[in-house]
């Protein structure tokens, strides 16, 4: 199956969340059965790398991530199956961005996480928090993973 994390600039919550459900699903060998990806609704950061507190952050957890930002894109509600946004903002963008005929499931990511639903993910970039976001995120990975690995059948090989 295939997942895309959106936040507003591609450079902080979407990569960030994107590298830990890949350490995660590798972790329990699914990688190759699982694949995630982010994106975000603003273009201003595209081609960037993540934005260094959040590389630190990441390295802290022993992660490293090297991706770059890009925009999210039409072809992006026909290739992935699931559409999480960090904000409910991001998600009502996302539903207004999504195109007819899109089969997507747009849903907000903490919705994923039982003790946190409703709640957005902080906007790291203003706040400086990226130690706060980093736990929200990797509870909520653990939850969506799981969930995945029911929903979709998906075998853990470790
Ligand atoms: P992100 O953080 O959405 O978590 O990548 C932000 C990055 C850039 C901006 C806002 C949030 N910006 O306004 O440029």
């Amino acid at each position: 199956m295939k997942i895309l994390f959106v936040c507003t600039g591609n450079i902080c919550r979407s990569p960030m969340a994107e590298a830990v459900m890949q350490k995660m699903a590798k972790e329990k060998g699914l990688e190759g059965q699982i694949e995630i990806d982010s994106a975000g609704l603003i273009a201003y950061h595209s081609e960037e790398m993540a934005d260094e507190r959040a590389r630190r952050e990441l390295a802290k957890h022993g992660i490293d991530y090297a991706g770059n930002a890009r925009q999210v894109g039409e072809e992006d509600f026909f290739e992935f199956e699931l559409i999480l946004g960090m904000t409910r903002e991001h998600v009502a963008e996302l539903e207004r961005l999504k195109p007819e005929g899109s089969r997507a499931r747009v849903e907000l990511f903490m919705d994923h996480n039982l003790a946190k639903k409703g709640r957005d993910v902080p906007d790291p970039w203003y706040g400086g928090n990226f130690e706060e976001v980093y736990e929200m995120i990797e509870s909520t990975c653990r939850a969506l993973l799981a969930e995945l690995v029911k929903e979709y059948g998906l075998k853990s090989t470790k």
